[in-house]
């Protein structure tokens, strides 16, 4: 019997496929679109700063564009899909990035803060996963690759809505991952670490005991967001790829 043909990762794994990234002007969001555009894909940057979004998109040239867009706005979701398949042909995979985050101790934690960040990291990423569906299930499939946390899989002092959205995103991965997958629609979460980012400025990351030895930069993560985006993942959905360098290992 002839010998099985070991599968292999093409060194584009995306040509031909269409990706946008929320949250993708800077920090982690802007390392997804540069993966993602170098492994092939068409990438759109939407985002509330358009004028780096608009700024990064010029610099990848082709087979990239910018999108205002709020992810808690309805109405923004359905205009930023629409110009995606527009430009591009379709939408084949979508990066829920966008987020945000703050902390206070219980007492101090208002409802302001609590609605803020369960209204973007949360509510964003769900009414993301509505407006796509559609258009992946009549292309016949496609990749939803939320972004939670470790703070998806774990307490974290002070940080409580944060917290919540996150496994409230992590939650909200599997209900999709069961509804989707005979649809050929995956839905996977990511959990980074501790990242070096505008998010994590006043962190003293040496202070954080990292197996690896070193907090995350941005394109540590992006390997896993590609991964999770192309057909080297077909059978992975519900997942939650954890890209900590063992930070919750040990827990
Ligand atoms: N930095 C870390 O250590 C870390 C760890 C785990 C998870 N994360 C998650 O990774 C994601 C990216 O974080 P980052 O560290 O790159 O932060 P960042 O602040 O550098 O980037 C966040 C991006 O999201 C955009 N954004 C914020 N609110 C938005 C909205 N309503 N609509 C559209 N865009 C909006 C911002 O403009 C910005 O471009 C977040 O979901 C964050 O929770 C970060």
């Amino acid at each position: 019997m002839p010998a099985r043909p070991v599968p292999t990762v093409p060194d584009r794994p995306l040509e031909g496929r269409v990706a946008l990234v929320t949250g993708g002007a800077r920090g982690l969001g802007a390392a997804y679109v540069r993966a993602l555009h170098a492994a092939g894909a068409a990438v759109v940057v939407a985002d509330v700063l358009h004028d780096e979004g608009a700024a990064l998109a010029a610099d990848l040239g082709d087979r990239a564009r910018s999108v205002r867009l709020d992810v808690t706005d309805e109405a923004g979701w359905a205009a930023a899909v629409e110009a995606t398949v527009e430009a591009f042909g379709g939408l084949d995979v979508l990066v829920n990035n966008a987020g945000i985050a703050n902390s206070a101790p219980i007492e101090h934690y208002s409802t302001a803060k609590w609605d803020a960040v369960i209204a973007v990291n949360l509510t964003g990423t769900f009414l993301g996963c509505r407006t796509v569906v559609p258009v992946m299930r009549a292309a016949g499939g496609g990749s939803i690759v939320n972004v939670s946390s470790v703070e998806g899989l774990r307490g974290g002092e002070r940080l409580h809505g944060y917290v919540a959205s996150k496994f409230g995103v992590r939650g909200l991965t599997k209900s999709l991952a069961v509804e989707l997958g005979r649809d050929g629609v995956r839905v996977n979460s990511v959990h980074p670490g501790l990242v070096r980012t505008e998010m994590t400025t006043r962190i003293d990351t040496d202070a954080v005991p990292i197996p690896i030895g070193r907090a995350a930069v941005p394109d540590d993560v992006a390997g896993a967001v590609v991964f999770l985006a192309s057909d080297a993942s077909a059978y992975l959905t519900g997942t939650e790829l954890v890209v900590d360098g063992g930070l919750t290992a040990g827990v």
